[in-house]
């Protein structure tokens, strides 16, 4: 099997590899964030480099909180930010302050793969839940429930990786409740939340925290840049002490300082929010010309949905071939592609391929699909 964990970067090598969930170059305001830095830099750098408050500085929260009730999630405040270095440390975290080895994690299945990684490292079971159109199916988390005594369950509730799906609000509404009812935590990875094409996503899990045991977890890698390594998370008060307890926290001091003076400037000139409408624009525009590729030279071999927002198509071959015994002649034939049972907690997905159309432009995802037709063609 390839190596999920092998890092792959768009443009270090000749293939046009839609196997890379990151924004292409142009994507990235370099100069926006160079200015949000000089700024950030001029205006308190005792402050920016030097120990930080654990949760974040309340500058940071502020902005933030701002922002995100600016973008529909009405219910934030700066009080129930904490912040975070991306969502993978955010994930991480939660595991390291929530669970014990041996403990079991539900999983949307398929879900993001560097998720079940985390997880393998902090020695949790991993249970992959049945999903349809909407998400989760209620009586496959129930039946889990009743089976594992769960301590965790992990959705990645909009525009998910690698689905594209949504769950739909009445499920999570009933998710934050049998948390409640069940003493489970939910970390809603809301990674590409922000990022619809036309319709916003169903009400974030923000919504719901007073409802259960939620953690919301968000970031800046996909819609600023993910070399920032800045995110947060929003909790209800009873669990945010949980995270204030932290030893190394506390030893450190806030999770990222420098760099999160950095967003807090792009959030305070509104530089954030217009990158974002560029950003659904463009994601947009190239959904559109991948999903034409698509239906221009694969429906033969494949069917798919169309996502609504976020960074991916998922595609399930026709035949049963397994997608990971195609990696090969795929990169000999310059594209890439992500293979189906990466995401899935018990290789479920042997036949389905994952393709993102974030990190090349138009043209260059017009090649690359054309270039997985030759190889589907030629098996
Ligand atoms: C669902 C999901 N969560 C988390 C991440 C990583 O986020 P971060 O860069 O904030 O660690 C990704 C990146 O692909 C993702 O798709």
């Amino acid at each position: 099997m390839s190596d999920p964990l092998k890092f792959e970067r768009a443009g270090d090598d000749d293939r046009i590899n839609l196997a890379v969930g990151q924004p292409s170059p142009d994507l990235i305001p370099t100069e926006m964030l160079q200015t949000a830095a000089a700024n950030a830099f001029n205006k308190a750098p005792e402050h920016a480099f030097n120990y930080g408050d654990p949760q974040g500085e309340l500058a940071y929260r502020a902005a933030l909180a701002l922002f995100l009730q600016g973008q529909g999630q009405t219910t934030v405040c700066a009080e129930s930010l904490f912040l975070t270095g991306g969502s993978s440390q955010a994930l991480d975290f939660i595991c390291e302050r929530f669970t014990q080895p041996g403990d079991v994690v539900l999983v949307e299945d398929s879900t993001y793969f560097l998720a079940l990684q985390i997880f393998k490292d902090r020695g949790l079971n991993i249970v992959g839940l049945s999903c349809d159109a909407n998400g989760i199916e209620l009586p496959a988390l129930t039946a889990a429930i009743e089976t594992h005594k769960p301590r965790l369950l992990y959705t990645i509730a909009s525009f998910a990786n690698p689905t594209g799906l949504c769950l739909a609000e009445d499920r999570r509404a009933e998710i934050a409740r049998l948390s409640s009812d069940h003493d489970f935590i939910v970390a809603a990875d809301e990674a590409y939340q922000l990022l619809h094409f036309e319709k916003p996503a169903p009400k974030s899990f923000s919504h719901f925290l007073n409802d259960g045991n939620i953690l919301c977890l968000g970031t800046f890698s996909k819609i600023l840049a993910p070399g920032l390594r800045v995110g947060w998370l929003e909790v209800s008060e009873g669990l945010m002490p949980r995270l204030l307890a932290s030893g190394w926290v506390n030893s450190g001091g806030a999770i990222n300082q420098m760099a999160s003076f950095i967003v807090t400037d792009c959030l305070q000139q509104g530089a954030q929010a217009a990158h974002l409408l560029t950003l659904r624009r463009t994601l947009a525009a190239r959904a559109a010309v991948m999903q034409s590729a698509l239906e221009a030279s694969l429906p033969e071999f494949a069917s798919w949905t169309v996502p609504a927002g976020g960074y991916f198509f998922w595609l399930r071959l026709t035949d049963p071939s397994n997608t990971d015994n195609l990696v090969a002649s795929a990169s000999r034939a310059g594209v890439g592609f992500q293979p189906g049972n990466f995401s899935s907690a018990n290789a479920q997905h042997p036949n389905y391929l994952r393709l993102s159309f974030a990190a090349y432009d138009s043209a260059e995802i017009e090649t690359g699909i054309r270039r997985l037709r030759a190889v589907l063609s030629a098996r």
